[in-house]
């Protein structure tokens, strides 16, 4: 048996051809009636086993169990963009530490993020007890490139790299990792989101992601596998800072062809 297999139950299917049409990678046809696979190209996305009214169509070899939608999951459009023109880069927090069960949702935000060509490629790593030898030894190599880094960039000349120039003293620090490093930022614009539900706030580390990209003693210390990249590191705390408005933004620029 393969390892990850779509199994149709024809005694369940009514051909209505709905996986059919969902089915990007069109490795599904209606034959007699009933749904069937015709080839190798399925990217195991699931969608034929989300659509299905039958329940005929299931999923095995990757993974957790499917949910069923309980009514329509609709977000107010206002509320969305509000969350959006509200949220703000925090780099003050409060010393608090996040409760478990807010930091496994803003994971299961991660993980549930969709990746291209369903690659599922993202991992985690969250730092606790190496979070300040982490940010260490980014601290030394960013004051050992400066120097240089200070001929280009004003802001590498001006900026002074304390020992918390990256992380803030937040109280936790996630570094995404995927094969594919849009993943990994899809991933973290997610978890930004619920962890700003839960009364969070974030800051994205450019910084830090930078210097782990470089170091590879740093990556060893988090335990990048082979293949996978740094793609983003998420700073995360209840914030010390309230901010009172939004602000300021470039005006749209788009043009409609
Ligand atoms: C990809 C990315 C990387 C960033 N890296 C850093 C960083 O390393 N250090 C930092 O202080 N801010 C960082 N920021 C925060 C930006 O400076 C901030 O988003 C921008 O100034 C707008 O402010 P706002 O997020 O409060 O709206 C980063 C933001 C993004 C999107």
């Amino acid at each position: 048996m393969k390892q990850r297999q779509v199994i149709i139950d024809t005694e369940r299917c009514v051909g209505c051809g709905l996986c059919s049409r969902v089915c990007v990678a069109r490795n599904i046809a209606i034959s007699g009636q009933k749904a069937g696979t015709i080839g190798e190209s399925c990217i195991f996305c699931g969608q034929c086993s989300a659509v299905c009214p039958q329940k005929a169509i299931s999923m095995v070899g990757r993974g957790d169990g499917q949910v069923e939608k309980e009514g329509d999951v609709r977000l107010c459009p206002d509320d969305v963009l509000n969350a959006i023109r509200f949220r703000r880069s925090v780099r003050t927090f409060q010393q608090r530490e996040i409760p478990r069960e807010v930091l496994a949702q803003i994971l299961e935000a991660g993980r549930l993020t969709h990746t291209a060509k369903n690659a599922q490629d993202l991992s985690f790593a969250v730092l606790d007890r190496e979070k300040d030898r982490v940010e260490g030894m980014a601290v030394r190599l960013f004051r050992a490139v400066r120097p240089i880094a200070g001929w280009f960039s004003p802001l590498a000349r001006n900026s002074r790299i304390d020992e918390h120039f990256f992380f803030f003293r937040a109280p936790t620090v996630i570094v995404i990792l995927a094969n594919d490093p849009t993943n990994g930022v899809l991933a973290a614009q997610n978890m930004e989101f619920v962890a700003e539900a839960n009364g969070l706030g974030v800051l994205y580390s450019g910084f830090f992601t930078m210097a782990a990209r470089a170091s590879r003693k740093i990556k060893q210390v988090i335990g990048v596998p082979k293949g996978k990249r740094v793609a983003m590191t998420l700073v995360l705390g209840y914030p010390g800072v309230k901010y009172l408005r939004s602000t300021p933004h470039r005006a749209l620029d788009v043009r409609y062809l």
